[in-house]
């Protein structure tokens, strides 16, 4: 079975869009993923078809109508699959979390807009609130965009290089916690800049704790949270000086 991305919106037309280009897009012409996008105002009833109304307590903006999420609900999600909301209250996406929803047959997005959606809808369809980061963005299609592009370089078959999604930043490779080491091409001298000596001499094992070492001094440099737990998921205490690798 294909995987599938359900992805429920008031704005249809920002689909594919990215996802319609490069590795996802390619994909998705040769049939290795399917996207199936639905408006939500198609479930909208009277005259009007009106999905969102003012909340009720007051207060700024719109509210999208309970009635009119489940009915799409209804109509889109798969038993069995997880249907997840995009907010910025929902829990981070984390390249574990991908790695779990690629493993998966598909998904279900609800994109919100307005303020929000109604809670009961939330609870009653039990959707898992997931947020791309500690900002706010106009509505959840840029956050489901986001989302899909990072589970669907992981399914068979969609990234020529395997390995790749294996030795980068929350691979698997890496223990999921270490930043990538730096990258370097042709040519070995620019304007002044030698590529290090390591890179050029072929031992693979002196490149392999170079490269160790690199991920780790930039780990521990940028993104003290992530140094933190690789230390502790490989027994150590926290070090501020040398990497491991070094040592
Ligand atoms: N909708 C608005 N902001 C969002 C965020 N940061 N993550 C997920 N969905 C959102």
């Amino acid at each position: 079975m294909t995987w599938t991305a359900r992805v429920l919106t008031l704005f249809p037309a920002m689909f594919p869009g990215p996802l319609g280009a490069s590795l996802a897009g390619r994909a998705l012409e040769q049939g290795l993923w399917h996207l199936a996008v639905r408006d939500i105002r198609d479930f909208a009833e009277g005259r009007h078809r009106q999905v969102d109304d003012t909340p009720f307590g007051g207060g700024a903006g719109m509210v999208m109508r309970p009635d009119v999420v489940d009915r799409a609900l209804q109509a889109v999600a798969v038993e069995g699959e997880p249907a997840l909301y995009l907010t910025p209250r929902g829990r981070p996406l984390t390249q574990g979390l991908v790695r779990e929803l690629a493993a998966g047959s598909g998904l279900s997005l609800l994109c919100g807009r307005y303020e929000g959606v109604d809670e009961r809808v939330l609870e009653k369809h039990r959707l898992v609130e997931v947020s791309i980061g500690d900002y706010v963005l106009s509505g959840g299609e840029l956050a489901a965009l986001v989302l899909i592009d990072a589970v669907v370089r992981l399914l068979p078959g969609v990234m020529g290089n395997q390995a790749s999604s294996e030795e980068e930043s929350f691979g698997p490779g890496f223990d999921g916690l270490l930043l990538e080491h730096p990258h370097y091409t042709r040519p070995a001298l620019w304007e002044g800049r030698a590529v290090p000596e390591v890179l050029l001499q072929g031992n693979h094992a002196a490149i392999r704790r170079w490269r160790q070492a690199e991920a780790e001094r930039i780990t521990r440099e940028r993104r003290p949270d992530l140094w933190t737990g690789f230390c502790e998921k490989t027994r150590s205490t926290p070090r501020t000086g040398k990497s491991r690798a070094q040592d």
